[in-house]
């Protein structure tokens, strides 16, 4: 795979005008976008079409979790826009009614395990009777059981993931930080180089492109170490 498609950046901006500027000065050094809660929400989905018109790949994530008919109907939808990936919680209703309802499209449907801001304290005070491991563990070996195409976890618990995931399932690393860049509110993070080793195959990268001086240089060293690390 070209590194170029392995970094995944979120256009977790305020507008549509924001992001169609960033996705401009960006250019040619990304190829594949993530829209999320913000955007979608500020009239950014018509933007996953024209994103794909251009050859780029989209990644929607709006982490759905509703009754089974309810998410089917969605993911339908989503696949119509020609999304490539889409988020759902990792719980089982979810996942099977997602998983039979992007039969027959080219849309994936990555499964997020626990999100990366959550420690074993926020599990505790969210009412789980498991930390982090155990639930990660847990919530990957079911996504496997239902045929979910991948992932979303954090570069710490990569390689734990892989083994009970196997090689076919993607797995979508957030959280990721090159050396030096603020953690944010993220608790569990890693450097570009670090997540590919630990076998991540996809990361997703906010702030510390689109908040950069200089997001294309940015987004440009970061594919560079991806390169680094997956060898020619
Ligand atoms: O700005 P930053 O690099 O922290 O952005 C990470 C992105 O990945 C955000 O859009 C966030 O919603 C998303 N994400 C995450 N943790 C997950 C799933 C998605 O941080 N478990």
């Amino acid at each position: 795979m070209d590194p170029r498609d392995r970094l995944i950046v979120a256009l977790d901006l305020p507008s549509v005008q924001a992001a169609e500027a960033m996705i401009e000065k960006l250019g040619d050094a990304v190829s594949f976008y993530k829209i999320g809660y913000q955007l979608a929400f500020a009239g950014g989905l018509p933007l996953a079409d024209a994103l794909v018109r251009a050859n780029k790949q989209v990644f929607v994530d709006l982490k759905l979790h509703d009754i089974g008919n309810t998410v089917g109907k969605g993911v339908e939808s989503v696949a119509k826009l020609g999304a490539t990936f889409l988020t759902v919680h990792a719980y089982p209703q979810t996942m099977q009614a997602a998983a039979d309802a992007r039969a027959g499209s080219k849309l994936k449907i990555l499964a997020v395990t626990v999100l990366t801001s959550y420690d074993n304290a926020d599990l505790s005070a969210a009412g789980y009777d498991f930390n982090v491991t155990g639930l990660v563990a847990k919530r990957a070996a079911q996504a496997r059981d239902i045929g979910i195409d991948g992932l979303v976890c954090s570069a710490e618990e990569a390689a734990a993931v892989r083994a009970i995931a196997g090689s076919a399932m993607a797995l979508v690393t957030p959280g990721i930080r090159p050396a030096g860049a603020a953690a944010g509110d993220q608790k569990r993070v890693m450097t570009p180089a670090k997540a590919i080793a630990a076998g991540a195959d996809y990361l997703v990268v906010g702030r510390p492109i689109v908040e950069a001086p200089d997001p294309r240089a940015a987004a440009q060293a970061i594919v560079a170490e991806i390169a680094q690390a997956t060898g020619p």
